[in-house]
């Protein structure tokens, strides 16, 4: 069997006593796109940064590729492609400039996709790295992240900031290599749409600590909104067990679940309802809810404290 692509044990990581990532453990089968969702500050960079030994867990073990990242940073950069949230690049270079310089790194360097995909981008190779749009930016970002043909590909953000074009074209590119044979992605992004397209499996970060690690089917199924309304008195919305009220309007509420099943239902059923329905969810909505409820739940503590 394969090793897993990535590999985090009990992961975390303070900065100076405060937390930032809090006992994450996952695992990213070979040939699949993971992505990782979560608010500003979630931990996602910090979780990325540590996947290519650019940061040093405070605890708990990672594994990438089979290798440790501290200890094989060289090994793991040869066989990762990374496109950093910033996209720090040599601005006095021109864009062939910068794609030839990034070639004499890797012995792997395809350099007929990268000029084919550069002319599919529509980059100019005699551009200033200085003068480029942000899009364009992105566009070499990804280039210089693909063009060794990384095992692993991580993206941090790749396409926030661009239109939705170029962010198809992104998308596109990504596509083009997990299809390649046995190529993974992890990417974190907050175009969830974008991650609901392409991602096999989701991670929903909050402050640091995992609230959800499981394929997206597996999301999508277990999430789901009931909406429900009521003849006569209205139940006590605290009674009912692994659900939240989402809404309320008159006689009529919307409740969210994370843990869909008949007994969620039942105990709705049990109050005779005048209406009872249940709604899918896009992983958007899904990963909004999961974030108000995990941060309604953290101020209940500090209430309690
Ligand atoms: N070098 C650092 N020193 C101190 N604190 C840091 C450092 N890097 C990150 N942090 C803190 O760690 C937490 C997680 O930050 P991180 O950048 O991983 O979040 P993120 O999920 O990537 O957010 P965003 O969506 O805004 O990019 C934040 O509270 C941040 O302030
Ligand atoms: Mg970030």
């Amino acid at each position: 069997m394969n090793p897993a692509a990535i590999e985090l044990k009990n992961c975390t990581k303070t900065f100076r006593g405060k937390i930032a990532v809090h006992d994450l453990s996952l695992t990213v089968e070979p040939g699949t796109v993971y992505g990782l969702v979560g608010d500003n500050g979630a931990g996602k960079t910090t979780t990325i940064k540590m996947l290519l030994g650019l940061l040093p867990p405070s605890r708990g073990s990672v594994s990438v590729l089979g290798c440790d990242p501290q200890k094989d940073h060289v090994e793991i950069m040869k066989r990762t492609g990374y496109v950093s949230e910033n996209r720090e690049l040599y601005d006095w270079m021109t864009v062939s400039e910068i794609l030839w310089f990034n070639a004499q790194f890797y012995s792997t360097w395809d350099n007929d996709l990268v000029q084919r995909t550069m002319r599919s981008m529509e980059l100019n190779p005699k551009q200033k790295i200085k003068h480029l749009s942000r899009g364009m930016r992105a566009k070499v970002a990804m280039l210089l992240a693909m063009g060794h043909k990384p095992d692993l590909l991580i993206l941090d953000e790749p396409s926030s900031g661009l239109d939705p074009l170029v962010r198809r074209e992104i998308l596109e590119h990504i596509i083009a290599i997990i299809q390649s044979e046995g190529r993974t992605v992890f990417l974190s992004s907050h175009l969830i749409d974008e991650v609901e397209r392409i991602a096999d499996r989701v991670g929903i970060l909050c402050d640091g600590d995992m609230m959800r690690d499981e394929s997206l089917d597996a999301i999508k199924e277990t999430s789901k909104r009931i909406r429900v309304a009521w003849n006569g008195d209205m139940p006590d919305p605290g009674q009912f067990k692994n659900v939240r009220r989402i809404d309320q309007s008159g006689r009529e509420e919307a409740y969210f679940t994370q843990c869909f099943n008949d007994n969620v239902l039942d105990q709705f059923r049990e109050r005779h309802p005048a209406s009872l329905e249940v709604e899918a969810l896009g992983l958007e909505e899904i990963v909004v809810e999961t974030i108000r409820a995990q941060k309604h739940f953290l101020k209940s503590l500090e209430k309690v404290g």
